[in-house]
């Protein structure tokens, strides 16, 4: 029996490792396996682990209030040292690019375990942009023994990297396993976060869908993202805005400050998964910062304003339905008013595209680690 563990900490990680510890499980005559959450995020984690019915076998519960990227890496680190011992994992997984994939990588390369990285191969080659996730993912791709890919764009990446051909397996990106199990459950969902925003909207109330966390936006960033957002709000009274406000401090202090008491802004707490899914459905558009949401949104065939000025995720820019627009004031309102106003640019940017897989990568995955000897 193979030993494999699979680490993570934060909502987006769970969200696209859920189907590959569900995967993991139902080899069990092949592999052991067990999941260790860092809890670099709380409650956010917790709703989808809460959604997806897993219960971590170690909860390392490490997240403080307003935490800062030098401790909680260290702490990270630390705290695995002892899991890693007791179990010995032969594989440990890890995802992306947060602070606890690239001090859960490289804790398990210390310990001797073959890490292996989901998601591998996104760059921009700006190490300040996203900050910290391209660094992140970059020594995470250094330590990895087995690499799988999202993309042949990312494959290419890591082979002008001279990662060995053979460690690197294109999958597609389990974020599209994620939402295609998902999509079915949410079809006749009732709940109450659906209700109070059915309860905010008429019926053919046209939705924007925002959220937003980048570290580069802190500060002046999101001063001018939420300056376009009133704008937008101001000139677009029938539209409604709907903000599901991301629960760091430093991205909650301005939105409250400028946004609310805003007529037609609805801002609201984190949605559990599904209720997320839901929303994008019933929106028009999406204004995002967000890796995740540019993924899922050319499944649902939703347009997306993406807040940020480069993207280790070019293939839906090149689909045509993500556009890059930074934090640019006039460049989100200007946009984001086209895109409500143009008709026929909308429907251009909401054919629906797969770039992103096939709902199969957690198969390939498993699979591949499978025949390993
Ligand atoms: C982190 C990741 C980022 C990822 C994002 C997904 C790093 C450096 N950043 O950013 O790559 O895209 O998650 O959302 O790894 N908080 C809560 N409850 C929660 C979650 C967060 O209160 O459930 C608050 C806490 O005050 C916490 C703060 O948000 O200290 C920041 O959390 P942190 O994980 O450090 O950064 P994120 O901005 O969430
Ligand atoms: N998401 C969610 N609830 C929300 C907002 C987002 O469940 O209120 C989901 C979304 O569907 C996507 C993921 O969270 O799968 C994206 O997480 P986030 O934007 O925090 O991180 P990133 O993807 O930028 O790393």
């Amino acid at each position: 029996m193979k030993k494999v563990l699979l680490i993570f900490g934060t909502r987006p990680e769970a969200i696209k490792m859920a189907p590959l510890v569900k995967k993991f499980k139902s080899h069990s005559t092949a592999f052991d396996s067990k999941v260790c959450v860092t809890a670099q995020h709380r409650e956010m984690l917790d709703q989808v682990l809460e959604f997806f019915e897993i219960e971590p076998d170690y909860d390392l519960d490490l997240m403080k209030p307003g935490q800062n990227l030098h401790s909680l890496t260290a702490t990270i680190i630390e705290s695995l040292k002892p899991i890693l011992e007791e179990f010995s994992p032969d594989f440990v997984f890890v995802h992306g690019d947060t602070t606890t994939s690239m001090a859960a990588a490289l804790a398990s390369f210390y310990s001797g375990a073959k890490v292996c990285h989901i998601e591998a191969g996104l760059r921009t080659y700006d190490k300040l942009s996203p900050f910290p996730e391209e660094i992140n993912r970059q020594i995470v791709g250094r330590v990895s023994d087995y690499h799988f890919a999202p993309t042949s764009k990312s494959r290419d990446n890591l082979l002008q990297e001279q990662v060995d051909v053979s460690t690197i397996l294109v999958t597609g990106n389990t974020v599209i396993d994620a939402l295609l199990e998902s999509v079915e459950r949410v079809k006749n969902l009732s709940n109450p976060d659906i209700d109070f925003i059915k309860q905010n909207l008429r019926e053919e109330q046209e939705v924007v869908l925002v959220t937003g966390h980048r570290r580069e936006n802190h500060g002046a960033g999101f001063e001018r993202i939420c300056s376009a957002l009133k704008r937008l709000a101001t000139q677009k009274p029938d539209v409604k805005i709907i903000y599901p406000v991301h629960l760091n401090p430093k991205v909650k202090e301005p939105v409250n400050r400028i946004l609310s008491g805003v007529d037609n802004v609805l801002l609201i707490e984190p949605l559990s998964y599904p209720v997320f899914i839901w929303l994008m459905n019933r929106s028009k558009i999406i204004i995002t910062d967000s890796g995740g949401v540019q993924e899922e949104a050319p499944s649902l065939g939703k347009p997306v304003l993406v807040m940020r000025d480069t993207t280790e995720r070019p293939e839906a820019v090149d689909a045509g339905t993500v556009l890059l627009v930074g934090t640019n004031e006039e460049l989100i309102y200007n946009e984001a008013i086209d895109l409500l106003e143009n008709e026929d640019r909308f429907r251009k940017m909401s054919e629906l595209h797969n770039p992103y897989g096939d709902g199969k990568s957690c198969a390939r995955i498993v699979n591949f680690i499978n025949q390993l000897n």
